[in-house]
């Protein structure tokens, strides 16, 4: 159970804010590449409370910057690019990526006027065929290269999900919840029958990226061999996850819950399957598609793993209210994880870098996680990148 203020310090995400600003320490997943394309250049990004635009230009390079126009706040989400950068609509005013204002259509071209305009702008990465963007202070640390973005001897690709309706710490805190597997996936997993009598052990390790949820289920009969599942948390909003797919090929996935505003979560979901003929370079487009969370009635999609999911975590209300929570031994994970945020953002208002954000990293060097299924075996690792 936390007090109101307490919930509200570790969900809240805009600038001035504990958790809003520990989580612009890091970079965040704005769009997949593959969404801009020269037909569609420009997509509205909210992302932590603030209003932006993210373009590609006509050179093919990128920029993150504020949607509302700085002259009279019309969107840039309806303006038009060229090789330096972004056009607002309205009266043409033109910015860099940068934030700079390279030209006042309106105003004399001696004036000095655009000199004084300083637009909103952010820096952008791609990696992994996502596009990062970086809302803290610089100098930014480094874009962390996890496997699942930049292994390459295999096919990758994103969905985008329709956005939850619910702030990011709810699929958070699922993260370190082992023991929703055998109710909220009960029957998908083919566990129900044995739910009332399970006895499986949790174990959670943290390590310099985040914790390690590793979940020991005893075999079913007598000899049988516990099966053992271990899934990361990335901190602060990522799980990494993997599992064998009904074509028998194993799945390895970052699930990466971005925070909108304060009640809504843009989720994008990386897939990597290590196989022999395929090659996908690190820093390539990669093909993505939209994840619709609700049918075309509105209900959810609950034949789907990751909508059982997102049922849970909407029904449990925008900004869930943990004051009138009731906690229990099954929820260690949860209350370790709360105790990491707080530390970490704690350390943030010292000026110190949470966990997580490396700054003299190797940029090349992959980090790679260990995900263990002791029912399909210790998973091969794919190749590492030079
Ligand atoms: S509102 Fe953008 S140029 Fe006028
Ligand atoms: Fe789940």
């Amino acid at each position: 159970m936390l007090t109101r203020e307490e919930n509200n310090n570790l969900t809240r995400v805009g600038r001035g804010t504990p958790a809003g600003e520990m989580l612009r320490r890091y970079w965040q997943p704005v769009a997949a590449a593959g969404e801009l394309s020269a037909d569609k250049p420009i997509k509205a990004v909210h992302l932590l409370g603030e209003k932006l635009v993210v373009y590609r230009d006509t050179k093919g390079d990128y920029g993150l910057v504020g949607e509302r126009c700085p002259h009279r706040s019309a969107s840039l989400a309806y303006g038009r690019v060229d090789a330096e950068g972004i056009r607002c609509p309205y009266h043409g005013w033109k910015f860099d990526a940068a934030g700079r204002c390279l030209q006042q259509p309106a105003e004399p071209p001696d004036g000095g006027f655009k000199d004084k305009i300083k637009h909103t702008a952010y820096p952008v990465q791609k990696l992994g065929g996502l596009l990062f963007g970086y809302l803290g202070p610089q100098p930014a640390p480094v874009l962390p290269r996890w496997d699942v973005l930049a292994w390459e001897n295999g096919r990758r690709w994103i969905e985008v999900q329709e956005p939850l309706r619910c702030n990011w710490l709810q699929p958070m805190e699922n993260s370190v919840d082992p023991s929703h597997l055998y109710w909220l996936h009960g029957e998908t997993a083919h566990l129900l029958p044995n739910v009332a009598h399970y006895e499986e052990d949790h174990e959670f390790i943290p390590f310099d990226s985040g914790i390690y949820k590793r979940r020991i289920t005893p075999g079913k009969n007598p000899g049988e061999p516990p099966a053992i599942d271990q899934h990361p948390l990335l901190f602060p909003n990522t799980l990494r996850h993997v599992f064998r797919a009904k074509d028998k090929m194993l799945r390895h996935n970052l699930q990466m819950r971005v925070p909108i505003d304060d009640a809504h979560t843009q989720v994008f979901v990386i897939f990597f399957e290590p196989n022999d003929k395929d090659r996908t370079p690190a820093d390539a487009d990669v093909p993505w598609s939209y994840f619709p969370i609700r049918d075309e009635q509105g209900r959810y999609r609950l034949e789907h793993v990751l909508v059982q999911d997102a049922m849970a975590w909407e029904t449990q209300g925008a900004i869930t209210d943990r004051s009138e929570e009731r906690l229990g031994a099954g929820d260690e994970g949860i209350i370790l994880f709360r105790k990491v945020l707080r530390e970490q953002i704690e350390a943030v208002r010292q000026g110190r870098d949470p966990l997580g954000v490396f700054r003299h990293a190797d940029n090349n060097r992959v980090m790679e996680f260990d995900v263990i299924n002791e029912r399909i075996g210790v998973f091969p690792r794919a190749q590492k990148v030079a």
